[in-house]
């Protein structure tokens, strides 16, 4: 990933007027993501984790301050920056790989296109549902189609809110694995918002623990381990303790017997 990719967030603020209330919803944020680093987001529900992916996708726009990838300003959604919702948001009628083309944005022949799709189709493991509607498909590989599309215009930036929010427990593990690989295969920049926080130290080189009302970033813990990285080892355990001490900060949860 080359490094007129990094990604600027300065001092963003984000105010939403319902009728005549103004409610500031995220208040100078202000982030430097190196091209190719893999981040994470948590936080309380509600803090503005959403909104700040929708500004970085430019689907939505700050009210002060501004975000930039490789020194450009966003101004509204490109194949610079993929994203990757909850739920997976396929088309029901396209089979998978008419799924998974239909993002690609630049003009190509179509044997080029075949093989781009089947290069993505191969990158998330999905080979022999090619012709499968969304319908047929369980939730992850419907995740995993979805992922396949926001890559394939090979965007600087990926960013995944909740991205595995609806799946099981070992399907998410399957899939946290699965996107590791993909990051070390394409060096994309990973932002991924998570309520899950060891799949937050699982994958990521920084975590990001917001703050509420109004959003702020409240700590930066840098996770330098090694991967693949055990949950249970003595680091990963302590990391984890770190984020919850930081949530549970001021409440009367004594975190000890949850930890
Ligand atoms: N378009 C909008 N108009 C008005 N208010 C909005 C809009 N979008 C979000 N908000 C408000 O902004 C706040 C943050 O919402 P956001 O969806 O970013 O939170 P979140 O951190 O992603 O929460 P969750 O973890 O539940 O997904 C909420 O109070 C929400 O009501
Ligand atoms: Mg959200």
């Amino acid at each position: 990933m080359k490094e007129s990719e990094n990604l600027e967030i300065e001092h963003v603020k984000k105010i939403f007027q319902i009728k005549d209330v103004s409610f500031e919803v995220l208040t100078d944020i202000d982030l430097k993501i190196r091209a190719g680093e893999f981040i994470s987001i948590v936080g309380a529900s509600g803090c503005g984790k959403s909104t700040l992916a929708r500004m970085i996708a430019g689907l939505e726009k700050p009210t002060d301050g501004e975000i930039k990838i490789g020194g450009k300003r966003v101004e509204k959604p490109s194949v610079h920056i993929g994203m990757v919702f909850q739920e997976a948001r396929l088309f029901p009628w396209l089979t998978v790989e008419k799924n998974i083309a239909f993002g690609i944005h630049e003009k190509l022949p179509a044997e080029e296109k075949k093989k781009l799709v089947a290069e993505h189709i191969k990158m998330v493991g999905l080979e022999n549902f090619e012709k499968a509607l969304p319908g047929q498909l369980s939730g992850g590989m419907q995740q995993r189609v979805s992922i396949a599309r926001a890559l394939i215009n090979h965007p600087a930036v990926l960013l995944l809110d909740e991205p595995f929010g609806a799946l099981d427990a070992l399907t998410r593990i399957h899939m946290q694995n699965g996107i590791l690989k993909i990051w070390e295969q394409e060096k994309t920049t990973m932002i991924l918002i998570t309520h899950d926080i060891d799949e937050a130290i699982f994958l990521s080189d920084r975590i990001f623990v917001m703050g509420k009302n109004p959003g702020e970033i409240k700590k930066e813990i840098r996770v330098d381990l090694a991967r693949p990285r055990g949950r249970n080892s003595y680091d990963f355990v302590n990391i984890r303790r770190a984020i919850y001490q930081e949530f549970f900060e001021n409440s009367e949860v004594e975190i000890e017997y949850y930890l």
